[in-house]
C-alpha cells in the first residue's frame, strides 16, 4: 500500500516534469530528440496509434495514464477502428457527459486495455522456449485487477507470433523511459469476452468429423444448464473469477441417465417457470444443481502454462487442486499450457475465456456426478411428475419419496397426465410397500397366474377395513398390464431408484369406491343386486373388520331356474341366502391353503370358513360351516370396494337353513294338479312309497289339459309312472347323458339340441319327444329334481311300442294290420289335407287344433284309446314344420337353460 502510494507520488513529480518538458519540446518539434518519454508520448510519436490516442484524449484518460505506472498497455493501431468508429471519435468533445455515450457506442473502457502491475515483455520470455510450438499464459483478473482474464499466446510458426486474447501483437515492447510501463501494439480493439452461456454456445463445432461420435463435441447439456436462468446470480457468482470444466454431452450422459439429466437440467421447466413451487422442493432442487456445478468449478483462473503459480495455496503438493466441493485433483498441462489435464483426462478445448472466467472442455471427467444424490422425489421431477410430488408435500406425505437410502421396498404408480382431486387416502393408494417387478411376478413358470393381488400403502381406514390395507390387483393380458382391470401400466420395466420402483399408468388410480359402483356391469350380477336392494343391503355399517361378499353373478340365478323362482318369490328365503353370503371379515382369493377364519355372517351367526385349494387350480374353495357345499371362488376375481372385497361367483349356494322340497318345486311349475295326482297314488307307486330319490317330469298345466289328462284319466297311474324318473337317473338327465329310467319301465334319452335346449325322447322312438322348459332340485337331495316339460309323454304311443317290442310275432301281424291302416289312413290324410287346404286355408288349419293336428304332431299323444289304432307311424316324420301346427293354447316360452 505504502509502496503504491509512493509510486503515485513519484508519478506526480514525473507529470510535473513532463508538463515542463512538453513546454520545452514544443519548440523543438522533434520527438526523437526527447530524453523523457511516457506512454502518451510513445502513442503520439507513432502515427499508427493516432486514433487510439485521440480516443484517450477525448475520453479524458490522458491524466489517468500519466498517473499510473507498472502496467502494460495494449494499444490498437488505426486499422483496428472502422470508419464509423473514427467518425464517432472525431465528433466527440471532451465534455464528460459524452463519455458514457461513447463507451456505449464504442464499447470503450480504458481498463480493457490495461494489465496492471505487470509488464508483459516478450523479450523476457524464457529464452529456452525459443523454439516452442506454443506458449500460453493466462493473466487472471484477480492478480492484474482487470475485469476479465487475458490470454497470451506465442505461436512459433506464425508471424506475428504473439497474441493477446487472440489479437495479434504487431508492435512489440514499446517502452517509455520516463514511466514504468510497456506498450504492445495490437490489430484490433479489445472487447469483454462473451458471457458463459454465449461462450458454451460458441463451442459447437461447425464441421464435425462424422466418423467421430458427435456427442463428444457437443455441450448442449451444459448449455441448457446455464440457459435456464435458474438462480442465476448465485450461479454466476460461483463461476466468477474461477475455472469452469465443461463435460461434453457424451461425458454427461455417461454419468447421468436421462431421468437424472432431466432433473438436473430442469428439462420440464418446473423449477424455472413455477413461482408457486413448494419452497422445500425448490430448495432441494437448487441445492442439487449447486452441488453439481460446484463439482465443475476450480477456484481461480487456471489455464495455460502458469498453472503452478495459480496453485500456490495448496502447499502440500503443487500438483494438487480441488473443486468447490473439495474433491482433490492432480492438475498438469501439456504442450506449454495448451492442454490441461485433470487426473487422467485431457481437455479437448482449453483456455477459453468468458467474461468472468475461463473454461476447458472434457470428454471423460469421472467426478461430475459426485456428491449429487438422487432419490425418488428427484426421479419424479425427472419424469415430469412434479405436480404429483407437490401433492405429496401438500398432504405431508413426502417421507414416502424422500428416503435417501431407499431401504424399504416401494412401488409407485404415477398417472401419465396431471390429475386433480387427490385425497391423502387416494394418494396412498398409488403406493405399495412391495417391490413389484412385473416381468418377474408374471414370468413364464407362473403363466397360469395372470392376476396377482397386492397391498397398497393405504391402510389407515380403521373403521372400514380394520387395520388392513386396501388392496389392488394387477392382471396381465395380451394388451398389457392392468391395475384393477382399468388402469393400464404403460411399461413393463419400472424406473428404479434404489429399492423404489416407478411405473407410469394410463389414468389416475382411484381408490375403490362404494359397493355398487365397484361391480363391473359385464359380470352380470343384476339379479343379486336386485335382491340386495330389496333387502336394503347395498350399504354396509362400519364393522371395523371389512366385509367379504360372495355375489352370484354371471347370470348364475338364471341357471337356478325353479329354485330361483322359489327364492325370488320368498323374501324370507332370499334374505337367508344373501345374508349368509356376506361375512364380517376380509377373505381374499389369495388366502393361503388351509387357512381357517372364525368369523360371523351378517345374520350375526358364528361361522367358520376354511380355505382349500389344489395346486395349479384357478379356483379356491371356501368351506363355510353354514353351507353344505363348499363355495367355489375363482382366484383373483376379487373386486375391491371401500369396505371390503366382493367375490363374483357363478353358482348359487343355498345355506343349510333353507329347504326346498320337491313339492315346493312342483308348486312353482304351476301344474299344481300334479301334486293332487301324485297324492292320489302315493300309496301305490313304489317310488313314492319307499322314500328313495326320484325326479319328476311335470308337463305344463295347459298341455295336460290339452291332452285330456285330468284326475279321472283312466291310465293316470301309468301316466304318472311314466313321468317319474329313478333317482339314480337324475344326474343323467341333468347332464343330458346316458339312459334315463322311468318308474314305468321304459327308458328315456336326453339330447342336446343346443347348449341350453334339452329334449327327452323315448328309447327307440325318435318321435315321442318332449322338451325341458325348466328344472329345479330339492335342497335335501340333489337326485330329486323337478323338470317342467312342454307336454306329456304320449302313453298311447308308448303302449303300442311296448306291445310291439314284447310280442314280436304278434307285432309282425300287427305290423301288417298297421301297414294296411297306414296306407288307408295315409290316403285319408292326403284327402283330408288336400280338402283342408282347399277349404279352410292354412291359418285356420294352424289355429285350430284337431284330429288333423294330432296327425301331424303325434307328440301330443292323446288319451283316447281309439287313437292308438289310428296312430300314423309314417306321417309323423313328414312334417316337422311346427309353424303349421298349433302348439298348446298357452305358450310357454322355454327357458333354454340347463
Ligand atoms: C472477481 O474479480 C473482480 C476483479 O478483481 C472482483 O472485483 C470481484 O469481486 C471478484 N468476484 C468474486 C466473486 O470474487
Ligand atoms: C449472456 O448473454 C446473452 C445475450 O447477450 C443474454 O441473453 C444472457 O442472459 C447472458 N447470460 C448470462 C448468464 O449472463
Ligand atoms: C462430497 O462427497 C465426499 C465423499 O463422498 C465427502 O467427503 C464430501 O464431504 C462431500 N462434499 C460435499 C461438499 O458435500
Ligand atoms: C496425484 O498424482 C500423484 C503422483 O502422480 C499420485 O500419487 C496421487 O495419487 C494423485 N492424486 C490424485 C487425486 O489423483
Ligand atoms: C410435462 O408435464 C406437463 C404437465 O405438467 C405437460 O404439459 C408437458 O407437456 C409435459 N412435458 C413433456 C415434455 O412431456
Ligand atoms: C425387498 O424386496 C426384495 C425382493 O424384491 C426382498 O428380497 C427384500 O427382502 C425386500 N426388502 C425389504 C426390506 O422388505
Ligand atoms: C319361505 O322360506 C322360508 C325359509 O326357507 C320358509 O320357512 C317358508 O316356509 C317359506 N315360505 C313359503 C311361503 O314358502
Ligand atoms: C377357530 O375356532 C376353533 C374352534 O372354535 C379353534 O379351535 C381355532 O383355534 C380358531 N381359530 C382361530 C384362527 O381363531
Ligand atoms: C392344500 O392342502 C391340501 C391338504 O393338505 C393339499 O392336498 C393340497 O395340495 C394343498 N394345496 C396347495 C395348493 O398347496
Amino acid at each position: 500500500m505504502t509502496k503504491h502510494f509512493g509510486s503515485k507520488l513519484v508519478n506526480y513529480i514525473l507529470i510535473f516534469l513532463f508538463l515542463l518538458s512538453t513546454a520545452v519540446t514544443s519548440t523543438t518539434n522533434d520527438g526523437s530528440e526527447l530524453s523523457f518519454t511516457t506512454v502518451i508520448d510513445i502513442l503520439s510519436q507513432n502515427a499508427e496509434f493516432s486514433t487510439f490516442l485521440l480516443l484517450i484524449q477525448k475520453t479524458g484518460n490522458v491524466p489517468y495514464l500519466n498517473d499510473i505506472s507498472d502496467f502494460t498497455l495494449f494499444a490498437p493501431i488505426n486499422s483496428a477502428f472502422t470508419d464509423l468508429q473514427i467518425n464517432y471519435i472525431e465528433q466527440l468533445n471532451d465534455k464528460s457527459n459524452t463519455v458514457d455515450v461513447l463507451k456505449e457506442k464504442l464499447n470503450f473502457d480504458i481498463e480493457n486495455y490495461l494489465l496492471h502491475n505487470f509488464l508483459l515483455n516478450t523479450n523476457n520470455l524464457d529464452k529456452k522456449n525459443n523454439n516452442i510450438f506454443k506458449y500460453i499464459n493466462v493473466f487472471d483478473n484477480l492478480n492484474y485487477s482487470n475485469k476479465f482474464p487475458y490470454l497470451f499466446k506465442k505461436n512459433a510458426n506464425e508471424e506475428p507470433a504473439y497474441s493477446i486474447n487472440d489479437i495479434k501483437i504487431v508492435d512489440q515492447n514499446l517502452k517509455p523511459n520516463f514511466q514504468n510501463a510497456i506498450i504492445q501494439g495490437i490489430t484490433s480493439t479489445i472487447n469483454i469476452p462473451l458471457n458463459v452461456t454465449e461462450t458454451i454456445e460458441g463451442l459447437k463445432e461447425k464441421n464435425v468429423d462424422k466418423e467421430k461420435s458427435l456427442k463428444s463435441f457437443e455441450y448442449d447439456s451444459m448449455l441448457q444448464f446455464f440457459q435456464q436462468k435458474i438462480d442465476e446470480p448465485k450461479l454466476l457468482n460461483i463461476i466468477e473469477n474461477n475455472t469452469l470444466l465443461i463435460p461434453s454431452d457424451k461425458n454427461f450422459l455417461k454419468t447421468f441417465n436421462s431421468i437424472e439429466t432431466n432433473y438436473l437440467l430442469d428439462k420440464f421447466q418446473k423449477l424455472s417457470n413455477n413461482s408457486k413451487l413448494n419452497s422445500m422442493i425448490k430448495k432441494n432442487w437448487l441445492s442439487d444443481r449447486e452441488m453439481f456445478i460446484k463439482n465443475l468449478v476450480l477456484r481461480g483462473i487456471i489455464g495455460g502454462n502458469n498453472l503452478y503459480s495459480r496453485l500456490k495455496e495448496f502447499k502440500n503438493s503443487h500438483h494438487l487442486t480441488e473443486n468447490l466441493n473439495h474433491a482433490k485433483f492432480n492438475l498438469t498441462s501439456n504442450e506449454y499450457g495448451s492442454i490441461i489435464n485433470i487426473n487422467n483426462s485431457s481437455s479437448y478445448k482449453s483456455n477459453i475465456l468468458f467474461n468472468n472466467g475461463i473454461l476447458h472442455t472434457y470428454n471423460d471427467l469421472d467426478f461430475i456426478g459426485d456428491n449429487v444424490t438422487f432419490n425418488t422425489e428427484k426421479y419424479l421431477h425427472g419424469l415430469n411428475k412434479t405436480e404429483f410430488v407437490e401433492e405429496l408435500y401438500l398432504r405431508n406425505l413426502q417421507h414416502l419419496i424422500l428416503d435417501e437410502n431407499n431401504n424399504n421396498n416401494m412401488t409407485i404408480f404415477i398417472p401419465e397426465s396431471n390429475m386433480f382431486g387427490f385425497t391423502k387416502s387416494s394418494i396412498l393408494y398409488h403406493f405399495s410397500e412391495n417391490a413389484i417387478w412385473l416381468e418377474e411376478e408374471f414370468n413364464e413358470s407362473n403363466s397360469f397366474l395372470n392376476t396377482i393381488l397386492f397391498n397398497s400403502s393405504f391402510c389407515s381406514s380403521n373403521k372400514k377395513l380394520g387395520s388392513n390395507c386396501q388392496r389392488f390387483k394387477i392382471s396381465k393380458s395380451e394388451r398389457g398390464y392392468y391395475i384393477n382391470e382399468r388402469y393400464r401400466i404403460l411399461h413393463s420395466k419400472p424406473y428404479q431408484i434404489g429399492n423404489h420402483l416407478i411405473y407410469i399408468i394410463s389414468n389416475d388410480l382411484q381408490l375403490p369406491g362404494d359397493f355398487i359402483l365397484s361391480i363391473n356391469p359385464f359380470y352380470r350380477c343384476s339379479t343379486s343386486l336386485k335382491f340386495l336392494r330389496e333387502l336394503d343391503l347395498l350399504e354396509f355399517d362400519t364393522n371395523k373388520k371389512g366385509y367379504s361378499v360372495l355375489l352370484p353373478c354371471f347370470d348364475a340365478w338364471d341357471k337356478f331356474e325353479l329354485n330361483f323362482d322359489y327364492i325370488n318369490d320368498n323374501i324370507t328365503a332370499q334374505e337367508l341366502v344373501m345374508k349368509n353370503l356376506i361375512v364380517n371379515d376380509l377373505i381374499y382369493s389369495d388366502s393361503r391353503n388351509e387357512t381357517v377364519y372364525n368369523s360371523t355372517n351378517i345374520l350375526g351367526e358364528d361361522i367358520s370358513i376354511s380355505v382349500s385349494n389344489s395346486p395349479k387350480d384357478l379356483n379356491i374353495n371356501l368351506n363355510f360351516s353354514s353351507f353344505e357345499r363348499s363355495i367355489n371362488v375363482e382366484k383373483n376375481m376379487d373386486i375391491f370396494f371401500n369396505q371390503g372385497v366382493i367375490h363374483p361367483i357363478d353358482d348359487i349356494y343355498l345355506p343349510s337353513s333353507i329347504e326346498i322340497s320337491v313339492r315346493d318345486l312342483i308348486k312353482l311349475t304351476k301344474t299344481s294338479e300334479f301334486i293332487e295326482y301324485l297324492d292320489k297314488f302315493k300309496e301305490k307307486i313304489p317310488m313314492l312309497i319307499n322314500g328313495t330319490s326320484f325326479s319328476l317330469l311335470v308337463p305344463t298345466s295347459a298341455s295336460l289339459e290339452f291332452n285330456g289328462i285330468f284326475a279321472n284319466y283312466t291310465k293316470l297311474e301309468d301316466f304318472l309312472n311314466l313321468h317319474i324318473i329313478n333317482g339314480n337317473s337324475t344326474q343323467n338327465i341333468l347332464n343330458c347323458d346316458g339312459e334315463i329310467s322311468t318308474s314305468y319301465g321304459v327308458n328315456l334319452l336326453c339330447e342336446k339340441v343346443s347348449p341350453k335346449d334339452y329334449i327327452l325322447k323315448i328309447q327307440n322312438d325318435d318321435d315321442n319327444v318332449i322338451r325341458i322348459i325348466k328344472k329345479g332340485c330339492s335342497t335335501s337331495d340333489s337326485n330329486s329334481c323337478v323338470f317342467l316339460v312342454d307336454r306329456p309323454i304320449s302313453l298311447s304311443r308308448l303302449n303300442r311300442n311296448k306291445y310291439h317290442l314284447s310280442l314280436p310275432a304278434v307285432a309282425i301281424g300287427l305290423g301288417i294290420v298297421v301297414g294296411v291302416f297306414f296306407i288307408l289312413s295315409l290316403l285319408g290324410c292326403i284327402i283330408v289335407i288336400v280338402m283342408g287346404k282347399n277349404n279352410r286355408g292354412p291359418e285356420i288349419y294352424s289355429n285350430v287344433p284337431d284330429v288333423e293336428a294330432d296327425v301331424d304332431e303325434p307328440l301330443l299323444g292323446r288319451n283316447d284309446l281309439s287313437n292308438l289304432d289310428s296312430a300314423n307311424h309314417g306321417t309323423i316324420s313328414n312334417n316337422h314344420n311346427t309353424a303349421n301346427v298349433s302348439p298348446p293354447p298357452i305358450h310357454i316360452i322355454p327357458q333354454r337353460h340347463m
